[in-house]
């Protein structure tokens, strides 16, 4: 699905069972690094292209009000949006990006393409497994948005080399994504 090269774990539905509220303080935090991404790839690729703005900027809008949604998960469960160690998912993952253009623009794209990826993969596993409804019809009403964002972003890269180099850096790129994967990690997260 997605490009992606490998499926989540059963292990981490354990680990969300075990610490959802971390889950969920991780999940408003990847919100806000989605529409921080986007404003820096904005920042840094705006004016290549009328149609780069105006994508960037609908993602920015879109990631920011999903993170004010979150927010509003938090409030209604009382708990705190707190500084939380993030998973080296999206460490791992930048160090993958190439130095000097157009490459880095497009490990940047793909990069966050895959981050959106996973997210959908992982919301349409918490929408079929949390046990509380609201909870997992949130999720369900979350999977579009980060699937449409994944292709945006393929599309994006297009920007900045041709179809065969998009397709082949992909390629490589998600091999490396689902070895992080498969690694998994010891603290609950959205992409842990
Ligand atoms: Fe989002
Ligand atoms: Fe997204």
């Amino acid at each position: 699905m997605l490009s992606l090269k490998a499926a989540t774990s059963p292990l981490w539905l354990q680990q969300v069972d075990r610490d959802l509220p971390a889950i969920l303080i991780d999940h408003a935090h990847c919100e806000k690094k989605a529409a921080g991404t986007a404003m820096n790839l904005l920042f840094a690729y705006g004016t290549i292209e009328p149609k780069v703005s105006r994508e960037l900027s609908d993602i920015i809008v879109e990631e920011l009000d999903h993170f004010r949604l979150v927010l509003d998960v938090l409030e209604g469960r009382a708990i705190r949006f707190t500084a939380q160690k993030p998973s080296a998912y999206g460490r791992r993952l930048n160090e993958l990006v190439r130095k000097g253009e157009p490459h880095r623009a497009i490990d940047r794209m793909l990069v966050a393409s895959l981050i959106e990826a996973r997210s959908c993969e992982r919301f349409a596993l918490l929408r079929d497994h949390v046990p509380d409804r609201e909870l997992a019809e949130f999720y369900g009403s979350l999977f579009e948005s980060e699937a449409r964002h994944h292709s945006t972003y393929v599309q994006l890269a297009g920007y900045f080399g041709s179809e065969e180099d998009i397709r082949h850096r992909l390629e490589e790129l998600s091999a490396e994504e689902a070895e992080i994967i498969r690694e998994g990690d010891d603290l609950p997260r959205m992409h842990g």
